[in-house]
Parts: structure tokens; C-alpha cells; sequence
């Protein structure tokens, strides 16, 4: 995926230039440990403004360890993370009101209905309009037939529809997302896939997790490859299109030689 955001800066003021420059994502020797286990790694990672950023790795290898610490939902056992150019752990509330989340596995409030649970989300994020946007969120996710159902009740499928909903639902400029395809049919998923694309043309950066490789090479524009808390490798798919792999190829490569 091009990216032209260079061309342009050289049009705008100086401290605009700077701002967007300055990596939307920069983490340095971020670590996290559980007891004995190392879940992160001393991990430096920087990702830029625009970019639709994936994070790949296998079970167990550090991607939710690492979006919980970009989001401050933990706090990592040393080093930095910087996101919209403010250090997560010391104001983690500001990062959280910025930003879109789907936390791995989360699910909605069994207690409350789809519609209930976003005129929450919606009061949290001070949107007057939410019923609006609400609405094109129900038609868009073919789900309006389900708003005033409650969440136990929901298919697996629209629970996630619903937590895709929330996580966008304020245009954040920056949206972390954990396996976000994971539960969709194949045709929610293009679907899907098209959005996240469109959403990154206007400047906003994704940064998602996912074990689904021909997804990352299809829409990212960057990823990265952790292994038991390390990182492995940083590129783009382009990279590897010149050496002639595919990303799938790559990875087994990769981290297939470190496996143990
Ligand atoms: N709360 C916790 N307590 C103890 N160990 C943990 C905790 N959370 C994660 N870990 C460990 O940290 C390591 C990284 O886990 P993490 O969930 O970040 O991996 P992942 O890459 O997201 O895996 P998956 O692809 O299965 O979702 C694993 O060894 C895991 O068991
Ligand atoms: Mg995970």
C-alpha cells in the first residue's frame, strides 16, 4: 500500500509537519513479565501516522500483552510506550478516550441490549449524534434487526459486529484491534476489510493483531512478526514481494527456524 502522507508534508506549517511525523505508536524496550514468563521483550516498534499495522506472531507469542499495554489495560514491567505522542502509563484514561479498542475475546454486557450498550459507549465518548451514527453502524453491519436485543442473546458474530461498532463508532484517529475478523463469515469479512482500508486513506492508523496471514498481506501496509515475546522482523508486504515470498512463506520461514 503507497503511501503519499511525505509528499504532501512539505505543504504544511512546521509544528503540523512535526506532529505528524512523529509516530502515532512508538514503544522502547517495552517489557512485560508474568512471574517466570516473559510475555514482551525489551520491544522498540514504531509505527507511523496512516499506516494499517499488523501484528503477527504465534499463540502465546506477546500481541495481546502488547495492544493491553498500548492501551493501558496493563502496565508494562519496564520501558516506554508512546501513543498520540503521550506515555500510555502515565496518562493511560487520556490514551483510552482517544483511541478505538476491541480487546481480544471481549464481549458486550450480556445485561443490555446492542442499542443500550451503545447509547453507553455513546454518552462515554460525548457523541450527541450517536443514534445517528448508531444507525449507520446497524445498516452497514446488517444488524438492525438485532438493536433491541440483549447482548446474551446475540450470535457470536454480532456480539463482534457490536464491538467493531464500538471501537469506530467516534472515528478515533487510531484504532487497536485485537484478531477483529476472527468471528465473520466470509462475506462480512470483504466486507470488513474493505472499511479498514478506506479508514486508513484519510490519515487515521490501524494497528491490529491477527493470526489470519493472507488478511495482513492483503490489507497491511506494515507488519510485524513477534515470537515468544520478541520481535522477530519488521516490513512490508512489498518487501516480500520483491524477495518473491508470500507472507504465509515468510512467516513459516521465520518463525518456523525458532520454534521450540
Ligand atoms: N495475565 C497473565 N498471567 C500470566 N501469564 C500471562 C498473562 N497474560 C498473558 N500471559 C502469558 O504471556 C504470553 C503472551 O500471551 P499473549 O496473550 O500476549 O499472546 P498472543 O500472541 O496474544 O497469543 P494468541 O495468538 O494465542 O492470542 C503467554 O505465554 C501467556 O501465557
Ligand atoms: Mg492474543
Amino acid at each position: 500500500m503507497a503511501n503519499n502522507t511525505e509528499d504532501h508534508l512539505i505543504l504544511l506549517p512546521h509544528h503540523i509537519r512535526i506532529i505528524l511525523m512523529t509516530p502515532i505508536i512508538q514503544t522502547t524496550n517495552l517489557k512485560k513479565t508474568y512471574g517466570d514468563v516473559t510475555a514482551v521483550d525489551s520491544i522498540t516498534l514504531s509505527v507511523r501516522r496512516g499506516a494499517l499495522y499488523g501484528l503477527l506472531g504465534p499463540n502465546g507469542s506477546g500481541k495481546t500483552t502488547m495492544i493491553k499495554m498500548l492501551t493501558g489495560q496493563i502496565r508494562p514491567t519496564s520501558g516506554s510506550a508512546q501513543v498520540l505522542g503521550r506515555e500510555v502509563s502515565t496518562d493511560p484514561i487520556w490514551v483510552r478516550q482517544q483511541v478505538g479498542i476491541i480487546p481480544e475475546q471481549e464481549t458486550p454486557p450480556s445485561f443490555l441490549t446492542a442499542m443500550e450498550y451503545l447509547d453507553l459507549v455513546g454518552s462515554l465518548r460525548n457523541l450527541p449524534d450517536l443514534r445517528q451514527r448508531a444507525e449507520w453502524w446497524f445498516d452497514f453491519l446488517d444488524f438492525a434487526d438485532k438493536k433491541n436485543v440483549l447482548c446474551k442473546d446475540l450470535s457470536r458474530g454480532t456480539r463482534q459486529k457490536l464491538m467493531l461498532t464500538q471501537a469506530f463508532i467516534h472515528q478515533p484517529d487510531l484504532a487497536l484491534i485485537d484478531e477483529p475478523l476472527m468471528n465473520f463469515d466470509p462475506i462480512m469479512q470483504r466486507k470488513i476489510k474493505d472499511f479498514l482500508v478506506d479508514y486508513v486513506k484519510s490519515g487515521r492508523t490501524l494497528f491490529l493483531s491477527t493470526h489470519i496471514l493472507a488478511i495482513a498481506e492483503e490489507i497491511c501496509s506494515d507488519f510485524a512478526i513477534l515470537h515468544k515475546g520478541n520481535l522477530l522482523q519488521t516490513g512490508t508486504p512489498k518487501d516480500l514481494y520483491d524477495k518473491g515470498m508470500s507472507l504465509d512463506e515468510f512467516f513459516l520461514h521465520l518463525v518456523g527456524r525458532n520454534y521450540a
